[in-house]
């Protein structure tokens, strides 16, 4: 690791116990180790907001590590994914904002094990295109964002987005009637994201595997974030969310099993433009 990468944070104060491989950034510590034990490593009530983008078990080959951890049986995955959520609940401060995305299919499950410890605020639907129908199913057109707070939530803004326009004509997309005027600057953030695409072309990603738009986790700062307040993200893949983090001059702690991902994450922040 090059230099760059060794500066010391101004404070690293949510550590319980220091994970064996860690690197640490002006902005904060990328650990290189299974999730878990990440989580079970930081210190009750430390994270203001944590971002769940975790494997989706659809066996794809996220590296040496993380192609296994892809492909278990629907019990096990279960139970992963709930032991996840139970320490996220412990690391998270109250008043802090839980986000969990992933399809539709899982996120009811666990949405009903987050709901027995945290508030629920909104299932907020992420559209998806090019989504493949399976046998007797609808076509399946949206992710979910899961969106929980430990109590009232600390910090929480409803952000304004371009209101949509026809980019043959360039006239509205919705007839807005005598209300025009109340939608020039823009509209309200709603739960349904229709202007985000999930799947992009390779050209727009730092890895071949899954990367989320920018986008969405610039809207979950958007929403729950402030500068200073730490975030955490345990599945952080190219650290699209820790690019994010950074622009809101947010601190962050984050985590991936593969090494590789990890030394992306650390190239991106210590030379990426924003
Ligand atoms: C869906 S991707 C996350 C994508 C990320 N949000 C981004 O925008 O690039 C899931 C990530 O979790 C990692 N992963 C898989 N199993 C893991 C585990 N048990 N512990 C930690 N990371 C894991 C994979 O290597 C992959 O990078």
């Amino acid at each position: 690791m090059s230099m760059a990468y060794t500066k010391k944070p101004k404070r690293a104060d949510w550590w319980d116990v220091r994970p064996p491989r860690m690197y640490r950034l002006p902005q904060g510590d990328v650990a290189c180790c299974d999730a878990l034990l990440f989580l079970s490593s930081l210190r009750k009530e430390s994270a203001d907001i944590i971002f769940l983008d975790p494997p989706f078990n659809l066996g794809k080959h996220y590296g040496r590590n993380g192609s296994k951890a892809d492909s278990l049986g629907d019990e096990d995955y279960s139970q992963y994914i709930t032991q996840i959520i139970q320490r996220s609940v412990h690391v998270l401060k109250n008043g802090g904002s839980l986000y969990m995305y992933h399809l539709p299919r899982w996120a009811f499950k666990f949405a009903n094990v987050l709901c027995a410890q945290l508030t629920f605020r909104h299932w907020i639907a992420v559209s998806m295109k090019n989504g493949f129908p399976g046998a007797r199913h609808l076509y399946p057109a949206h992710y979910s964002l899961l969106y929980f707070t430990k109590g009232e939530p600390r910090q929480f803004r409803r952000p304004k987005i371009k209101t949509p326009k026809c980019r043959h004509c360039n006239s509205y997309v919705k007839d807005y009637g005598g209300y025009e005027r109340f939608v020039r600057r823009g509209i309200n953030l709603s739960d349904v994201w229709e202007d985000v695409s999930p799947v992009r072309h390779k050209k727009y990603k730092h890895r071949a595997s899954n990367e989320l738009p920018p986008v969405i986790p610039r809207r979950v700062i958007q929403i729950s974030g402030r500068p200073g307040a730490v975030f955490v993200d345990p599945f952080a893949g190219a650290g699209t969310a820790l690019v994010a983090a950074k622009e809101a001059r947010m601190r962050f702690v984050a985590c991936d099993s593969e090494l590789s991902y990890c030394k992306l994450i650390l190239k991106r922040l210590a030379f990426e433009k924003q």
